[in-house]
């Protein structure tokens, strides 16, 4: 097993995601499934009112920085822990005519079934997985995307190794994730996430865990610095991070 990196000496190096009273790999699976599925009847309004709508640029903003990926003809393109599609569909926006194959994996039957009411008639398609185990043979991605949901596996390297398996070689790969802004952005930033979007997000969707959860998360997750070195060390190339709206968000991308 690859060791994690230990680049931020303020972080502990973790496995993976820890939900409450989860703590082996196939119970952290069932408890993040559950708690989408919970949510997933408001989980849009909630993206949407939460982020002051800004979640729709981040989704553009990672989609257009795949361009080159995207209108080559014939490209395979996954989104992984897709939720209700909407990075899958800025995918397929900036495709346009390319032609690119766009598949949609998550493991919450629920959330698959509101991206798929939202396809209409759009060439996409959506696999129930769990995105430590694919059901694909190696190398048959383009681009292998994921949009807030690496951050919920339970093993961020087992993650990282499968996107490397299903790469092409000189494919690549986009992990849109929340981050921690510094600076006095960061200070009142955590008041917002830590407090409000907690009270806010639990009153609308009638349930307490998930919203208390994702400021939880997102303390947990590595930060760019350790981020980065696992990517290295899993084998990808050019690893970076860009940081979106003050560092509230970023793109990690890497190279097969
Ligand atoms: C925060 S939502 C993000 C959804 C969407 N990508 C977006 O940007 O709105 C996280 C999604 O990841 C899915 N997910 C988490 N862990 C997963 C796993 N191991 N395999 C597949 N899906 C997973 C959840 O079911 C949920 O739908």
């Amino acid at each position: 097993m690859v060791q994690p990196t230990i680049s931020d000496p303020t972080k502990p190096a973790v496995l993976g995601a820890a939900p409450e009273g989860a703590g082996d790999p196939a119970s952290v699976a069932r408890a993040v499934r559950e708690m989408f599925t919970s949510i997933a009847p408001r989980y849009d309004l909630l993206n949407h009112v939460l982020s002051f709508n800004v979640d729709r640029w981040w989704w553009w903003k990672t989609a257009r920085g795949f361009s080159a990926d995207l209108r080559r003809p014939g490209a395979r393109v996954l989104d992984l822990c897709c939720g209700t599609g909407d990075m899958a569909f800025a995918l397929h926006r900036r495709a346009g005519n390319s032609g690119a194959r766009i598949l949609g994996v998550d493991f919450s039957h629920a959330m698959l079934r509101l991206a798929n009411a939202k396809s209409q008639r759009k060439p996409l398609h959506w696999i129930e997985a769990d995105a430590l185990c694919l059901p694909f043979p190696n190398q048959q991605f383009d681009l292998i995307t994921a949009a807030f949901g690496f951050r919920n596996l339970a093993n961020y390297d087992a993650g990282l190794r499968e996107i490397l398996r299903l790469l092409r070689p000189n494919g690549e790969c986009g992990i849109l994730d929340f981050g921690e802004p510094r600076g006095l952005m960061g200070k009142l930033y955590r008041i917002y996430f830590k407090r409000v979007l907690p009270a806010i997000g639990t009153l609308v969707s009638g349930v307490r865990g998930p919203y208390a959860y994702l400021p939880a998360s997102v303390e947990r997750f590595p930060s760019p610095e350790e981020m980065l070195g696992r990517m290295r060390q899993a084998g990808f190339r050019e690893a970076s991070w860009t940081p979106y709206t003050f560092g509230i968000a970023g793109l990690y991308r890497g190279k097969k």
